[in-house]
């Protein structure tokens, strides 16, 4: 970064079905939330980025930006930017952009996704639209069904057992038992997952993450009065986007996504750190072996090796619940990753956090490392 950018407040509606609110409430109750929680007044707002892949999918509500813009009594300037599940890290980097050529002082990102008013079919179809039209669409491929054929693959590559993948999503929804804004706070046990209806074989429905509704927002400042006005600073230490073919017939392996290797060997560049000083990771665990993915891809096991970083390190992952058990409405997700990043460090007293986020079969990812600096 050019610039120290610090992440001054966050914002979280909880995650889930939110019958009653739509896309203008929820990001009014985030908004509202983060600009409380960074003890600022809207008027410190300069500029809006908002993430969003669905709104004129399936809200038929588009123009995001002037909707969020119009939430605050000045109508900051404001834009929307989507990069499907990556969504909120592309926000975020985009305002760390703008914040850094000096252009604004201080920025609000908010995602925003309302999924649930929509029967399966429509949902299912719409998030298609993160994979390639021509290859991975025209062959009736699913999310479900394009990470079940990964999750096949890696089974008939590296000996994972179905019974082995299932402590994934069993330690996640372990973990929000505790977080108040997770849309699940069910205790589940491996038996559970591997007994739970099969959705993309291998996958079960307790492998996949949910259809949620929510929103997240955070404030991030360069300005030193802001940011050091409060007791502990957040500093956005690395942020980095990478990227890979959209189609993943073009790839020359389906158990590894590039991209988030890309990313992550900036970030640890741009942050100035070593991986082993990291001490806790929110990833993007949109299916079970997505999480086992992104633990090797980011040199933290060896391929084939994920599941044993589960079963025997202390690093603390997806402590929110992750995207599994904490609900997945796609463009807050990135946001409410680095805002529960945050809170981990400053709970636990530590230095140094990681938020992964991707889209698509990972043809976008995202990834921001954060310092705790008081
Ligand atoms: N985890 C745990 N429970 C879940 C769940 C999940 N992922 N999805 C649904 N449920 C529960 C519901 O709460 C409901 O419980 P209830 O009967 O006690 O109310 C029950 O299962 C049935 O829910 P329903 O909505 O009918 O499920 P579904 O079969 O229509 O959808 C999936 C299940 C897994 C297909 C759907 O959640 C899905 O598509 N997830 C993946 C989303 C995705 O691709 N995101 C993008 C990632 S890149």
């Amino acid at each position: 970064m050019n610039a120290d950018v610090f992440l001054i407040g966050g914002g979280l509606t909880s995650f889930g079905e939110h019958w009653n609110k739509n896309i203008r409430t929820l990001m009014d109750e985030a908004m509202s939330s983060a600009i409380n929680a960074a003890s600022i007044t809207a008027l410190d707002i300069d500029v809006i980025v908002v993430a969003n892949m669905l709104g004129n999918l399936i809200n038929n509500q588009s123009h995001l930006g002037a909707l969020a813009s119009s939430l605050l009594p000045h109508k900051p300037p404001a834009l929307r930017v989507e990069a499907a599940c990556a969504s909120g890290s592309m926000a975020i980097h985009t305002a760390c952009a703008l914040l850094e050529s000096g252009k604004a002082k201080t920025a609000l990102v908010i995602g925003v996704e309302k999924m649930t008013d929509s029967d399966a079919d429509t949902i299912s179809h719409a998030l298609m639209g993160a994979a390639d039209e021509e290859h991975d669409q025209s062959c009736a491929l699913t999310f479900p069904g394009i990470f079940g054929l990964i999750a096949q693959r890696y089974m008939y590559e590296y000996g994972l057992t179905r019974d082995e993948l299932s402590l994934v999503s069993a330690t996640h929804h372990r973990n929000a038992l505790d977080n108040p804004f997770a849309q699940f706070h069910t205790e589940i046990s491996t038996d559970d997952v591997s007994d739970s209806a099969p959705v993309a074989d291998p996958l079960r429905l307790l492998d996949c993450s949910p259809i949620s509704d929510g929103a997240a927002a955070c404030i991030l400042s360069v300005s030193e009065t802001l940011s050091q006005s409060k007791g502990s600073c957040i500093r956005i230490a690395a942020s980095q986007i990478a990227n890979d073919t959209l189609s993943i017939t073009e790839r020359p392996v389906l158990t590894s996504f590039s991209a988030t290797k890309d990313a992550m060997e900036r970030a640890l560049t741009e942050a100035a750190i070593s991986r082993e000083e990291i001490q806790c990771i929110e990833l993007h665990d949109c299916f079970s072996i997505a999480a086992l993915l992104n633990l090797e891809d980011m040199g933290f096991a060896d391929p084939g090796k994920g599941i044993s970083f589960y079963q025997q390190s202390s690093l603390p992952i997806n402590k929110s619940g992750g995207l599994k058990a904490c609900g997945h409405p796609v463009s807050a997700t990135g946001i409410k990753q680095i805002i529960d990043t945050a809170k981990y460090l400053k709970t636990e007293n530590r230095q140094w956090g990681l938020a992964q986020n991707f889209g698509g079969v990972g043809a976008t990812c995202g990834i921001h490392i954060l310092e705790r600096t008081v």
